[in-house]
């Protein structure tokens, strides 16, 4: 029986831990860095090449193991559920021309062994209230959280990584991390921590949105974290933080002082969707991945 030391000494056996079963993938944000295209359409449906980005999201959950997707939606979203619900009309018509491979494209959205599960935000809260609304659908377990606009090229999936990473530490909540400059500390959450080996470190200290200045480091919170159901009694009850929001990053910083939460420099490259910038990277790095000349 394989047993797991965490940092206090305590053992905790493999079998004991609950895994990750579950993925939440807040889409409730209003996506105003994209407006006009985002008045009527989700971010989340933006496609880099040919495929939208809440997709890539989905399909990265699915390669760690999980199968419970469960989307925290707002307004003018329900092109999202849409997507990832069949059309039988569209795949009859497929199957009938014999377009075999469009029709395994359509097919493969949505996995048969695959659960999608629908929570509405009710008014964009912040994060962290997005978080919270997935309570309901999460239980009391370890679930992952995704956010579709951090879109991340990996050989291994990035939220596989950090689910390793998790169980490597015997359970506890992980965030990725990568190095920023310091002048864009004020768009992340910014972490403090001590290194544990070459990609994971116990955090000592979690701000959101910290002025160059006044940031701890430069090592930045990406959208991707492993967190344990605890996050939800701390979300319910802290203040809102920057930007009038409650955020996710609030509620974790009150879990540091237990000693369980870790960064992880996660391996592969990493694009910031939610900027245009970031946006047009991407679409340039997966064209040329996928063979075009641009
Ligand atoms: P962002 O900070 O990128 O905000 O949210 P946004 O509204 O999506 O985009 P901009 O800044 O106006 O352009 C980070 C993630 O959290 C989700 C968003 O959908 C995004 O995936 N989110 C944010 C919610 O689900 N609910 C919220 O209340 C806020």
């Amino acid at each position: 029986m394989r047993e797991l030391e965490n940092e206090f000494g305590t053992r905790k056996k493999k079998e004991d831990m609950k895994p990750v079963r579950k993925a939440v993938f807040p889409v409730a944000g209003l996506g105003t860095r994209f407006l006009p295209a985002t008045k009527a359409m989700p971010k989340e449906m933006l496609p880099v090449v040919d495929k939208p980005l809440i997709q890539y999201a989905v399909e990265e959950a699915t390669a760690a193991g999980i199968r419970q997707m469960i989307f925290i939606t707002g307004r003018h979203k329900r092109s999202i559920e849409d997507h990832f619900d069949r059309m039988p009309e569209l795949e009859a018509e497929l199957a009938a021309k014999g377009k075999d491979d469009l029709l395994a494209i359509v097919k493969d959205i949505s996995p048969e062994t695959d659960v999608f599960i629908y929570i509405r935000q009710p008014e964009p809260l912040g994060l962290g209230h997005a978080v919270l609304c997935a309570e309901p659908a999460v239980g009391d377990e370890p679930f992952a959280v995704i956010l579709a606009d951090d879109l991340i090229d990996a050989g291994q999936p990035g939220i596989g990584q950090l689910m390793q990473a998790r169980e490597a530490r015997g359970g506890g909540n992980v965030v990725a991390v990568e190095d920023v400059p310091r002048e864009d500390t004020s768009r992340y959450g910014i972490v403090r921590s001590t290194a544990i080996d070459d990609r994971t470190s116990r955090v000592a200290h979690i701000v959101e949105k910290p002025a160059p200045a006044d940031a701890p480091s430069t090592l930045a919170v990406l959208g991707r974290y492993v967190l344990e159901p605890g996050i939800f009694e701390h979300l319910r009850t802290i203040p809102r933080g920057s930007g009038g929001e409650i955020q996710l990053t609030d509620a974790i910083e009150q879990m540091v002082p237990a000693g369980t939460t870790y960064a992880y420099r996660y391996a592969g490259k990493r694009f910031d969707c939610g900027s245009k910038q970031g946006f047009l990277d991407a679409t340039v790095h997966f064209a040329r991945k996928a063979g075009y000349a641009i």
